[in-house]
């Protein structure tokens, strides 16, 4: 078999800095496990249309179809805020969400043992909380037509469409109720079912999903609303949570506080699968790029490294790296080793970007 591929897109502000750290990993890999990757890199985001006027070259959209998975960086950053809406640094991401037709967007919300006390909420409230977004990712609010601006008697009016078809629905629910199967089986369906019609079609398809194929997987509907607010009042009630697109990233967020840092956060959004079995992949850590604290070793790398363990356990079957990995994660973290994001009493000292890579890669040769 060929080499599996990766193209990396750092992208703007600390997605360079996380990604370096993401390569070292990579070449552990190669150098201690014989795993080795092919790997490329190119510019997408602001990184991208500084190049090319464009937050997405089509060169770069065709070289991301064909490689095995995306490791993406983050994108975005106030020097590009005044641009077109068209071209600003988000639409590249979104565009190869779209044409990758990445439509299960992965959101674990996992809270580290080392990390409890970091949580706005209380300890016994979110420690050993260990939760999984399953975001519909190509579809609804973000993408429905018609959408724009439009003037209609004298005044502006913004339109945005919020539009699921049945199939849609239907392959994430599947790729919900999967992922339950292989966690603790449960899967809680939010949207607002007693104000929209979408939303009363996503509570029916879920449930005919259900009935046909995974009746043995216990499943719950909630308001999204009242998700949000049992998100944060009992948020170990949940397994997997499945909603949709623009659901799915306000609720993702707050799952996302609930762990204490976002700079811990990974993510996998997936396709279907391609001709050699491995599912159109992109990842990337659920955090921005941070311009404020770019450029000066602060990031913490964590979260894009844990996002290139879900790579090697969705895309390349290396559940058991991938595991090394997290472990290794965790171990450094119960260690106190600390990047900037994770300080809380005055007087630490943080670990640069790159030291807390080293750690990692420590900690993961000490696990051989
Ligand atoms: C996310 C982000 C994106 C989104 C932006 C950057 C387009 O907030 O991945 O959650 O809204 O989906
Ligand atoms: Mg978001």
């Amino acid at each position: 078999m060929s080499i599996p591929s990766l193209l990396i897109l750092p992208g703007d502000g600390i997605g360079p800095e996380v990604m370096a750290e993401v390569r070292k990993v990579i070449s552990w890999l190669s150098t201690e496990r014989s795993i080795s990757f092919e790997v490329s890199e190119d510019s997408v985001g602001g990184a991208a249309y500084d190049t090319h006027g464009v937050p997405l070259h089509d060169d770069t959209m065709a070289k991301a179809q064909a490689v095995d998975a995306v490791l993406l960086g983050a994108v975005g950053g106030p020097k590009y805020d005044n641009l077109d809406f068209n071209i600003k640094p988000e639409r590249g991401l979104l565009r190869l969400r779209k044409e990758m037709d990445l439509f299960a967007n992965l959101r674990p919300a996992q809270c580290f043992d080392a990390l409890a006390d970091f949580s706005s909420l209380k300890h016994n409230v979110v420690s050993g909380l260990d939760i999984m977004i399953v975001r519909e990712l190509t579809s609804g609010s973000y993408f429905g037509e018609p959408r724009g601006i439009f003037k209609e008697n004298n005044e502006r009016v913004g339109i945005n469409t919020h539009r699921y078809t049945e199939s849609e629905i239907e392959r994430v629910a599947r790729s919900g109720f999967e992922l339950a199967r292989k966690r603790d089986n449960r899967l809680c369906s939010m949207e607002k079912a007693n104000v929209m019609e979408a939303g009363g079609l996503w509570r029916e398809v879920v449930t005919e999903v259900h009935k046909a194929h995974f009746d043995d997987v216990e499943l719950s509907h909630m308001y999204a609303d009242n998700g949000a607010m049992q998100l944060v009042r009992a948020p170990k009630q949940f397994d997997v949570i499945l909603t949709d697109n623009l659901f799915g990233d306000i609720l993702s967020d707050c799952a996302a506080m609930l762990t204490g840092s976002l700079g811990m956060l990974p993510s996998a959004s997936l396709g279907s699968p391609m001709e050699n079995g491995r599912p159109k992949a992109l990842y990337e850590p659920v955090h921005g790029s941070a311009p404020d604290i770019a450029g000066q070793g602060k990031a913490n790398p964590s979260a894009s490294i844990l996002s290139f363990a879900m790579a090697l356990r969705y895309s390349f079957d290396m559940g058991n790296e991938a595991s090394r990995i997290e472990s290794a994660v965790e171990s450094v973290l119960a260690d106190g080793v600390r990047t900037s994001d994770l300080l809380q009493a005055k007087g630490e000292k943080p670990v640069t970007t790159s030291e807390m890579g080293d750690a990692i890669l420590e900690a993961l040769t000490k696990s051989l």
